[in-house]
């Protein structure tokens, strides 16, 4: 397995999504106070970028900005149309206030 640090909990936006490119995978990170989802930064519908969506915090789910697919955060299932996979997520811990993203 591997672990890697992906920058500091206060780096992330509270209630927002941010793109981090780690070798060759393409993440988007969502920060809703301490909780930390990590997803693939792509929509299963037509591979547009979640990172450019908004979140809902009060379901925990991110929008896919291009056609409005909600993907739940904890495990990336789809919630409605057009998507109908789920988007893979990711082991995620934090610790010391640093984040760090397993696979
Ligand atoms: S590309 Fe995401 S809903 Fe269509």
């Amino acid at each position: 397995m591997t672990r890697v640090d992906i920058g500091a909990l206060v780096e992330f936006p509270n209630g927002g999504a941010r793109a981090v490119r780690v070798e060759d995978r393409e993440l988007v990170v969502v920060r809703i106070e301490d909780d930390v989802y990590v997803l693939d930064d792509r929509c299963t519908h037509e591979a547009f970028w979640l990172s450019d969506g908004d979140v809902d915090v009060a379901t925990r789910e991110i929008e896919c900005a291009r056609h409005g697919a909600m993907f739940r955060l904890s495990d990336g299932a789809p919630m409605c149309l057009p998507a109908t996979s789920p988007v893979a997520t990711y082991e995620v811990s934090v610790r010391q206030g640093r984040v760090e993203v397993s696979w």
